[in-house]
This record gives C-alpha cells, structure tokens and sequence, in this order.
C-alpha cells in the first residue's frame, strides 16, 4: 500500500509546474545526458527516439508536467500509467533501473532550476517521482507476474527465427516470427505489439515496436513493416538486410489497445498506411472467433500500388459474412478507379462514417499516421461519439500527444 503524498510535498510540486512547463525540454535533455553517462541504461532505449529532436524527450516532458499538473488527481493518469507500464515492460524495464531515473531527474532539476531549487523543492520531487515508479513498478511486475502464467509467456528477450518474408505492397512486407526454442508463443491479445531487437553485427542493436499482424494463434508472430525512406533505418534494416532464417529478438506481446476476448458492441476498425497492422490481427480474429459479431472495416491508403493485403482482407470478410470492408484511396494511379481497385478516391471523414457505418453504436478502433488519427478522433468527437468508444494505437510514443 503506498503512503499517499503530504499535502505539503503536492503544493510544493504544484508550485514547480510553471517553472517546469518553461524548462520541461531542458531538464528532460539534461536527464539524458546524466543518465546516458552509464552505456547500459543507455542500451536499454530505442536511440530513434532521443537526441534534440527526439520524440522521447518529448514523452517524458509531457510525462513529467502531466503528472505535476495532475498530482491532486492522480486517477486522470491512469490511462497514461497503463500504456507506459505495457511500453516498459516491452523495453525490458526492470525495477532496478529506477533509481538511474530517479538521480538523473533530480540533478536536472537541480542543475537547470539553480537556486530556484531548493532543497524542499528536490525533496518533495524525490517523494513525488517515486510515489509514481511505485505505482508504475508495481503495475509492470504484475504484467510480467501475468505474462508468465500464460501459455507460451516468457520476459524479457526471446530468440525468433524469420520463418517468411512476403512483400505485401511496395512499400509494406511482412515477417513470419517463430521462436527459435520451438516452444508455443503466447496468444497475444488482438491490437498489441511486440518490442524487436536486431541490428547490424558490432553496432548498438536497435529496438523498435511493431503491431502483430495476424490473430493469436500460440505458434508464431507476424509482423507487417513500411520501409521509411528517412529516419534511423530500423524499417530498412528489416526490408533489406533481413533474410529468411535470420535470427531477432523480442519481448512478449504488450500494448493496451486491442479488441476484447468478448465485445460487446459492433465494431467499427479504421486505418491508414501502415495502421493496418493491428486491424488485420482483429479482422482474423473476428473471422475466427466471433461469427457473430457486426464489423466494419475502412481502410484509407494512397493507392493501389502501397495497398497491402486487399486479397486477404476480402477474402477474411467473406468469411466472416458479417463484416464490411470499405477502401479510400487519396492518390489513386493511373489505371486506379472507385468501384473497381477501391471504394472512395479521397479521405475517410466523418461525415462518410456517419452515413455508412454504425459509429454511434459500435466501439471505434484507430490505427494511423498523427494526422489521420488527430484529424479523426476530432471528428468522430465532434459528431457526439463517447471517448469510451473511441481507441487508438498510435506507432510512436505519445509524445505531445495528438493535441499538438
Ligand atoms: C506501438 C507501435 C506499433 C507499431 N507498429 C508498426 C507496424 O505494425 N508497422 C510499421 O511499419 N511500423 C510500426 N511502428 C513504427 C516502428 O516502430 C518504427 O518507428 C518504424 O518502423 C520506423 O523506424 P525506422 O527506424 O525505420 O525510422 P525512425 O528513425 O524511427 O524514423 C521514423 C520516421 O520519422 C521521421 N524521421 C526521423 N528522423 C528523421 C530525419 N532526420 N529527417 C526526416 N524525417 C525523419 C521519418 O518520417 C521516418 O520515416 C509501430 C510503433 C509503435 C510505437
Ligand atoms: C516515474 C518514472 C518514469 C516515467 C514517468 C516514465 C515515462 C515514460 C513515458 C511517458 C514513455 C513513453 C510511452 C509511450 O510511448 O507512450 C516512456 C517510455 C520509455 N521509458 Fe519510461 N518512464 C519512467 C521510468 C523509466 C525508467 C526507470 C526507464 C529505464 C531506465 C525508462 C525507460 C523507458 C524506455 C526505454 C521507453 C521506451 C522508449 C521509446 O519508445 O523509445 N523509463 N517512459
């Protein structure tokens, strides 16, 4: 049971959030670099996502200033807890890694506040970061405790072999991941991802999420992986340097986006690009284990040439006889045409949904680029559909949210 905080240690943090909100990026990269001193903490981050520019920086800024803001009501960060909890356990987080945290924030605010931070300040931040890594650290050993129950759970790395490699559009190819000890994988829960290890021989491994594209099936993973031109190269490196046979590593199945073992609504599923990933995993799982449940399936990408597993898709809603598939295209080529390679030339809007599917009955799941999903989730709220209804996944960390 943890000790609630002393109304004097909250107004002590409360009193912090103006400065914070000023400094939030500076003490953030001030954290890193006292933090990056030690190469295996260093190790255990994505490196795509730190540096100046880094998305990371970003995350635990908002984190950080989220939680000061939100220190008198801490339930409004129960679902911040949750996806963070899913996040570290798939970077292999561990409880003993929180102390690194806990000196490397403190000095930041420390160096970058000077006199400003005074001992009682420092002091009630200590309380304050740790009541936090308690809640957080508590919630991760208990996924793990959990993980470790299931059929085919495990922690930490796991050895997979790629069993295929198929090319799904010209820009998306998928990866078939069976564990190398031959053993049965955990059947994840439609929707999450795994966390992947690789990367060229003698340079840092690189790690990176990645939504499981096929339903639970307690053999294998796959995975389904856009090439990104720019960037730090994780993408390419699996596209073109990967072979079948080919050895990566992974965490177990994680995230808190996923469709539940028994929906009690229709669902709605809408992606973009990429963002098909995890709904392939919920289409399959609908074809197989819910005859009847009523599904929609609309899917916006740019054209005929980047539309990735269109055959499966339709072949999956035949099937299942009670799901509906709808196809945008925003940048159809030539010889593209509505009624023939897809449904609607343009982007997928609310008012589209309104007329064609049941957004106000169903749970509405998400999956896409920022401005797809923010562009979205504005109109889908717009339209008067609950925040209950409305999930998403989106393939970075939260960073600024989608606000920003
Ligand atoms: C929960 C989750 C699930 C995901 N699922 C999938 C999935 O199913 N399929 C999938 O393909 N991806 C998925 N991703 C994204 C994936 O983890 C990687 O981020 C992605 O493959 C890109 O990695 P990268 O190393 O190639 O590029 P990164 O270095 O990570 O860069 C990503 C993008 O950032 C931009 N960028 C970065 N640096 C620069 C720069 N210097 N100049 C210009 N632009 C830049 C580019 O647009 C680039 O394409 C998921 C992410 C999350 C968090
Ligand atoms: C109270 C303490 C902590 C807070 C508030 C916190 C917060 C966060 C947040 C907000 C994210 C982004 C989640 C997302 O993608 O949506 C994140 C990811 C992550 N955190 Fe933490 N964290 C804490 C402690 C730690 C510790 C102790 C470590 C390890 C030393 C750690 C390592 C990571 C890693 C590796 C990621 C994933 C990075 C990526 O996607 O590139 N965190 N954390």
């Amino acid at each position: 049971m943890l000790t609630p905080l002393s109304a004097e240690t909250i107004a002590l943090v409360q009193a912090t959030v103006p400065a914070l909100a000023a400094h939030g990026q500076v003490i953030t990269r001030t954290m890193y670099r006292r933090l990056f001193v030690r190469e295996d903490i260093r190790a255990l981050f994505n490196q795509a996502n730190q540096g100046d520019g880094g998305a990371q920086v970003h995350a635990l800024a908002a984190a950080i200033l989220a939680y000061a803001q939100n220190i008198d009501n801490l339930g409004a960060l129960t679902p911040v807890v949750e996806r963070v909890a899913h996040k570290h356990v798939g970077f292999h987080i561990l409880p003993e890694h929180y102390p690194f945290v806990a000196d490397a924030l403190l000095g930041a605010i420390a160096e970058v506040l000077g006199d400003a931070a005074t001992p009682e300040i420092i002091k009630a931040w200590g309380e304050a970061y740790w009541f936090l890594a308690e809640i957080l650290k508590g919630r991760e050993t208990a996924i793990r405790g959990q993980l470790l129950q299931l059929e085919g759970g495990w922690t930490g790395w796991r050895a997979f072999a790629v069993a295929d490699k198929v090319r799904e559009s010209s820009v998306i190819t998928s990866f078939v991941l069976r564990p190398v000890d031959g053993k049965p994988v955990l059947r994840h829960r439609p929707g999450q991802y795994l966390t992947l290890r690789f990367g060229p021989a003698g340079a840092p491994a690189m790690k990176r999420n990645y939504s499981i594209s096929c339903a639970p099936n307690g053999d294998h993973y796959r995975i389904s992986v856009k090439r990104e031109a720019h960037g730090n190269g994780g993408s390419r490196f699996l596209h073109d340097q990967i072979r079948v046979g080919d050895v990566i590593e992974a965490t177990p199945p994680a995230g808190e986006f996923f469709l539940p073992d028994v929906p009690q609504r229709p669902v709605v599923l809408l992606s973009g690009g990429v963002g098909l990933t995890p709904m392939i995993s919920m289409l399959e799982t609908i074809a197989a284990d819910h005859p009847g449940l009523e599904a929609h399936y609309i899917h916006g990408t740019l054209n005929s040439a980047t539309h990735a597993m269109h055959g499966h898709v339709r072949s999956l809603a035949k099937r299942h006889g009670r799901t509906t598939i709808a196809t945008f295209y925003s940048d159809p080529q030539l010889g593209d045409a509505p009624n023939a390679t897809h449904d609607v030339t343009g982007y997928i809007t609310a008012d589209w949904l309104r007329a064609n599917a049941p957004i106000d009955a169903a749970d509405i799941y998400l999956c896409g680029p920022k401005p797809f999903l923010r562009g979205l989730i504005g109109d889908l709220a717009r339209v008067g559909v609950p925040p209950d209804r409305i999930h998403f996944e989106l393939f970075g960390p939260t960073s600024e949210s989608l606000a920003a």
